[in-house]
């Protein structure tokens, strides 16, 4: 309407690719402005050449009757419900479902187009709702979101800023109630305070609101019903409703580094707790019900790297804190709230962070813990599998720009059942086991030379290992300890020869097929000046779209250390000759660019959310059959509006919810609170929020 603020016009690509300058300078300090933090000359293996494998088939049931039988399993909490019933809400099937018709499609919606629209767009036939957005209640009692009053101790009660990994976890036997679990990666000040000039000027109040806006929100919703949509439980006591934060909000450190002196502080002697989860990105929902959530880009929320002890500098400096100055930019001068950002005074600090996380959602009264056997690096997420002989198996990636790909084994086995015995022990599992980076082969090598040109052999693909760098407290890794390999577990994959990826960011094993995906979101720097070359997985110069990779394991053994690898898509336009759709006829596909998440549906179909679309299209959440003749049709399911990117995203058991968060709306250089770039959803400003989308007549969503 006339009195509301003009949207502001999207701007052209830049520099940092296709994102918006003011997402590169909120989300991750203008990384692309600082040099590629992996400046190693590791080796490539050129003599990892494995004969190409096609390996169209489907894992034994093992793997995959495990994971489901995890998921039968993961209601400890009487008060919640006795199990996980068959038509629970968030479960994969109920039957091992490798074997024919899996992830084969029937991804009967028309595709929508490509557009810039400030909206929620949804095929024909379709509805959406937005679930919960920036200040709602989270626990009971917060106080009503007041953006010119706002309050740390009221953000610190209501849902976070920027919405990132959503699980949806079932509450009751009918489908009926559940939990929804949210990441709130990081802040937009300009977007958050109206009369916002400058980071220095924020007061500190406004400091502590942007770190209470951090973290993570539990929120118990309910079913529409009847249909496919759901809302926030909005009475009653709601006793798992729970906010977690940047500001206050405790931590335990698990495994070898728990305790050591690299995790010292002055207000932590023992090396045990830590204040605060930074930059919560993607995550995953385990077979024993808790959630796993990535700590990111933690490197921006730290000053002082430049009188940080020399020794340190080399280590900081490789997770691209800044240790020539004091500030860099964009920095979020934290350390006006706590001096514990400070790496000046406590350079340790730093090492409590870049953490995967584990929250049990089931008990609100649970300390968060921080599992060190992960590994430290810039985690997007971790998504788990159970691997045939029963021990858990978690794929992470590193999202920077040449960085890698790793995985974990752990030392215990899967207890199944729903007993309290087989919770407490599961709720152990990673805490103790092996820490491996990948290691890529090539099959024509010497065929790419950088263009996206298919080779001769029909596919980009190859062999690879896994190359184990710590098991426990024994360190694979020459020159360093287990406590240095898994806290600059960056250096300990340099030392080792990973292979450096575009970009690793979603890593998820579908549980229908075994077949792992990794989203790889784009590196503009591949190829360019001196910064490595292009190879078999990722094969573009300068490459601004991004691929998937498929990773199949050998011996369909989650636990093995080689495998095979195959890029089924390479994104972009596809009128554009360098893109891939597994051979699918490309006059047939919906254009896709900088693949971030990844996600399954009921049936095995593979759905891909994307993060700065260089195309000129508002982000979206695109779907593909994984197997069969539709294989490669990829097709648009939604977009989300003005400067925002797609997360989640997360199907339920049932198939007929689908949720995605929309993250970052409206941000897009010069726009403020009073001078929006959006005003979704609610026609004023902009908030993140969560939204469910479902079929009008509650069909599965996709079909
Ligand atoms: Fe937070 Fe790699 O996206
Ligand atoms: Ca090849
Ligand atoms: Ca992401």
């Amino acid at each position: 309407m006339s009195d509301r603020p003009r949207p502001l016009p999207l701007l052209g690509t830049t520099r940092h690719g296709s994102r918006d300058a003011m997402t590169c300078l909120y989300r991750c300090a203008n990384a692309c402005d600082h040099p590629v933090p992996n400046t190693s000359d590791n080796p490539y293996f050129g003599d990892l050449v494995h004969a190409e494998v096609s390996r169209r088939g489907v894992v034994r049931a093992g793997a995959v009757g495990a994971m489901v039988l995890g998921f039968t399993g993961t209601l400890p909490d009487t008060r919640a419900a006795a199990s996980a019933a068959a038509n629970a809400p968030a479960r994969p099937p109920a039957t091992p479902t490798g074997g024919k018709g899996i992830g084969t499609g029937a991804l009967t919606f028309k595709p929508i187009p490509p557009n810039t629209l400030d909206t929620f767009v949804v095929p024909n036939g379709y509805d959406h709702a937005v679930l919960i957005r920036w200040g709602d209640p989270v626990v009971p009692g917060a106080p009503a979101f007041d953006l010119r009053r706002q309050t740390a101790a009221a953000q610190a009660r209501q849902f976070g800023y920027n919405n990132d990994f959503v699980g949806v976890l079932p509450l009751d036997k009918g489908g009926k109630r559940a939990l929804l679990v949210v990441n709130h990666e990081y802040t937009n000040e300009e977007l958050m305070f109206p009369g916002f000039t400058s980071q220095e000027a924020l007061t500190v109040e406004q400091v502590k609101v942007a770190m209470a806006a951090h973290g993570m929100s539990v929120v118990e919703i309910e079913r529409v019903a009847g249909t496919g949509q759901w809302r926030v439980a909005g009475s009653g006591r709601r006793p798992y409703n729970r906010r977690v934060d940047a500001l206050s909000s405790t931590f335990e450190l698990t495994g070898p580094v728990a305790g050591s002196s690299l995790v010292k502080t002055a207000a932590d002697p023992k090396g045990r707790r830590v204040v605060g989860t930074l930059n919560n990105c993607a995550g995953g929902v385990t077979p024993w019900g808790t959630v796993l959530s990535g700590e990111e880009n933690f490197d921006q929320y730290f000053v002082g790297g430049d009188a940080a002890p020399e020794a340190d500098k080399a280590r900081l400096a490789r997770y691209g804190i800044t240790t020539t100055a004091r500030y860099r930019s964009g920095s979020r001068r934290w350390e006006r709230v706590a001096d514990r950002f400070d790496l000046a005074k406590h350079p340790n600090e730093a090492n409590r962070h870049g953490w995967i996380v584990e929250i049990d959602p089931y008990d609100p009264e649970s300390r968060p813990r921080k599992h060190t056997a992960l590994g430290r690096f810039k985690h997007e997420g971790a998504n788990v599998i159970v691997a045939r002989s029963g021990h858990v198996v978690v794929y992470m990636g590193d999202d920077e720009r040449f960085d890698y790909l790793y995985k974990f084994v752990s030392d215990k086995k899967f207890m199944t059942g729903d007993s309290w015995v087989a919770r407490r022990h599961n709720l152990t599992l990673l805490e103790s086991g092996t820490l491996y980076v990948a290691q890529l082969g090539q099959t024509s090598a010497a065929e790419v030379d950088g263009s996206g040109t298919l080779p001769s052999d029909g596919a980009f693909n190859g062999g690879g290992r896994w190359i184990k760098l710590v098991s426990g407290h024994r360190s694979y890794v020459d020159g360093m300890s287990a406590a240095e390999v898994l806290t600059f577990t960056r250096l300990a994959g340099d030392k080792v020869g990973a292979t450096k990826m575009d970009r690793p960011e979603d890593v998820e094993p579908s549980l229908h097929t075994g077949k792992v995906y990794v989203a790889l979101t784009n590196n503009t720097n591949r190829g360019v000046g001196s910064n490595p070359k292009p190879d078999e997985a990722n094969p573009r110069t300068a490459n601004r779209h991004g691929q998937i990779l498929e990773l199949v394991e050998d011996r369909t053994d989650h636990t093995a250390e080689t495998f095979t690898w195959s890029l089924p898509i390479v994104c972009g336009d596809p009128a554009d000759p360098s893109t891939y759709f597994a051979g699918y006829d490309k006059t047939r596909v919906s254009p896709i660019s900088c693949p971030d998440n990844v996600a399954f549906d009921a049936t095995g179909n593979l759905w891909i959310s994307t993060d700065g679309n260089a195309l000129g299209s508002n982000d979206g959440l695109f779907a593909t059959a994984t197997e069969g003749p539709e294989r490669g049709h990829l097709k648009q399911f939604l977009t989300v509006p003005r400067g925002a990117e797609t997360c989640g995203p997360f199907v339920t058991g049932d198939n007929r919810s689908l949720f995605v968060a929309v993250q970052h709306p409206g941000e897009i250089t010069g726009a403020t609170v009073d001078n929006p770039a959006s005003t979704w959803p609610d026609g004023d400003y902009a908030k993140p929020g969560v939204v469910v989308t479902w079929r009008l007549d509650g069909g599965p969503v996709g079909s």
